[in-house]
């Protein structure tokens, strides 16, 4: 193994965030853009910046990357490693999809080998798309977490994951019972909480496939061990909507089955959120929890078209997720590029810098996290991707004719993919 050196800068245009932008506004205050800087990293930290032409000392390896973005890395919210198995799978509306492609993909993981090599294969592809961190559903089985965290520690990743809760409506084979599971999650609380740069998260798939007992017992997790994370599926898709409603009569919605089991928490990461109102919304926004905002899943499973603005005016931090295998691409470049779309169905535009800080800053500070990822920093972990602005004949010409920065890179976002990213560093150590 090759000695990684204590002292890195990287060389090129250095872009993040030191204030939310504002909704709509291409020219806000927060974005922190410098050109041609050298970023120092110490011993897998941010140490600070300098100017091109103020190098570093030859203690520095120095590595050059010139025109070329230097952004921390990406931040997905929601995603399901064993569904990588089953993206872009034809034909069916959520609930549909789940029977028929889903949860017999996710049986495999009783296998170690299959969670073994799955694991393995989800976080290098999701490295080689530029997210360095990612809040993760595995499967029911216990050892789809251990694999996963292992994997992520061995890539010195930030992942949150947790064992999928569901005890009813999914196959036996996937289904668990409270107090076996009660017991499972409390060894892999204490297993990995706070080890490496690894968390915990209660992961309750969601409310259908729960009992109230199996919710309870969520819930109880929860309190018992206030540092872990939540993370569930609300209010996708509207036949599972009446769903809820019809499992839950005495709920007032659908968040409502979540909090009235103490599953809602400033630690909460709440994926999808399309159908809400504003009561809803104000009680997320009161709990301090976030809506991982999926737009590729939600345009792919024909769910519906989420009202960013609204969250956004109702205080609530959105970040964005591919929720991949729903999702058609771990890329979260591709994943803005829908997310702006999906507004624009709205009749509302989705800036990149909106787009951009729900990626990186947002996630993070929403993740409690702020200190750590998301942002350049000094003092946060170097999780960093070096980008092409534009790759091809059709991007570099575009690029050659954008006539500002946010004009730059909202194409960057609108056509980079995977093949866009040049190097990615992850706790100062190349991925
Ligand atoms: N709701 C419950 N499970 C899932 C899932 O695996 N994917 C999506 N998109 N929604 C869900
Ligand atoms: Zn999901």
């Amino acid at each position: 193994m090759t000695v990684q050196p204590a002292k890195i800068a990287l060389r090129g245009d250095l872009l993040d965030f030191t204030a939310a932008p504002a909704w709509g506004e291409v020219d806000p205050a927060g974005v922190r853009w410098r050109p041609d800087h050298w970023l120092l990293v110490e011993d897998g930290r941010i140490a600070g910046a300098l100017p091109g032409g103020q190098p570093p000392g030859d203690d520095w390896a120095r590595h050059e990357y010139p025109g070329r973005l230097i952004l921390p890395g990406f931040i997905d919210t929601h995603v399901h490693s064993p569904q990588l198995d089953v993206i872009a799978s034809y034909g069916t509306e959520l609930l549909d999809w789940l029977d028929t492609h889903t949860f017999p993909a996710e049986m495999r993981y009783a296998d170690d080998a299959v969670a073994t090599a799955g694991a393995a294969r989800f976080l290098d592809a999701l490295l080689a798309h530029g997210t360095t961190s990612a809040v993760v559903f595995p499967t029911v089985h216990r050892l789809s977490v251990d694999r996963l965290f292992e994997a992520a520690a061995t890539r010195g990743m930030r992942v949150v994951a947790g064992k999928v809760l569901m005890d009813r409506h999914a196959p036996p084979g996937l289904c668990d019972d409270v107090v076996e599971a009660e017991r499972e999650c409390t060894e892999l609380i204490e297993r990995w909480h706070g080890h490496d740069r690894l968390a915990y998260a209660v992961t309750v798939r969601f409310a259908p496939t729960s009992t109230p007992e199996q919710l309870a017992m969520a819930g109880r997790l929860c309190t018992r061990h206030p540092g872990v994370y939540m993370q569930t599926h609300l209010a996708e898709n509207r036949a599972e909507v009446e769903w809820v409603r019809s499992l839950f009569p005495e709920a007032r919605s659908y968040l409502d089955v979540y909090a009235r089991n103490r599953l809602l928490n400033e630690r909460g990461v709440f994926a999808h959120g399309i159908w809400l109102d504003a009561d809803d919304r104000a009680a997320l926004a009161g709990a301090g929890a976030q809506i991982a905002h999926s737009p590729s899943s939600n345009l792919f499973l024909g769910s519906g078209l989420f009202d960013w603005r609204a969250n956004c005016d109702a205080g609530i931090a959105v970040s964005l997720a591919s929720d991949v295998g729903g999702g058609t691409s771990l890329s979260m470049l591709r994943t803005m590029a829908d997310a702006y779309k999906v507004q624009a169905l709205r009749g509302e535009r989705l800036t990149a810098w909106v787009a951009l800080h729900a990626a990186t800053r947002g996630a993070a500070r929403a993740l409690h996290l702020g200190s750590e990822i998301g942002g350049l920093e000094t003092g946060a972990v170097a999780d960093v991707c070096v980008w092409d602005v534009a790759v091809g004949p059709v991007a570099v010409q575009r690029d050659g004719l954008a006539r500002s920065l946010h004009a730059r890179l909202f194409a960057w976002m609108t056509l980079a993919d995977d093949r866009n990213l040049v190097a990615a560093w992850v706790a100062g150590r190349p991925a």
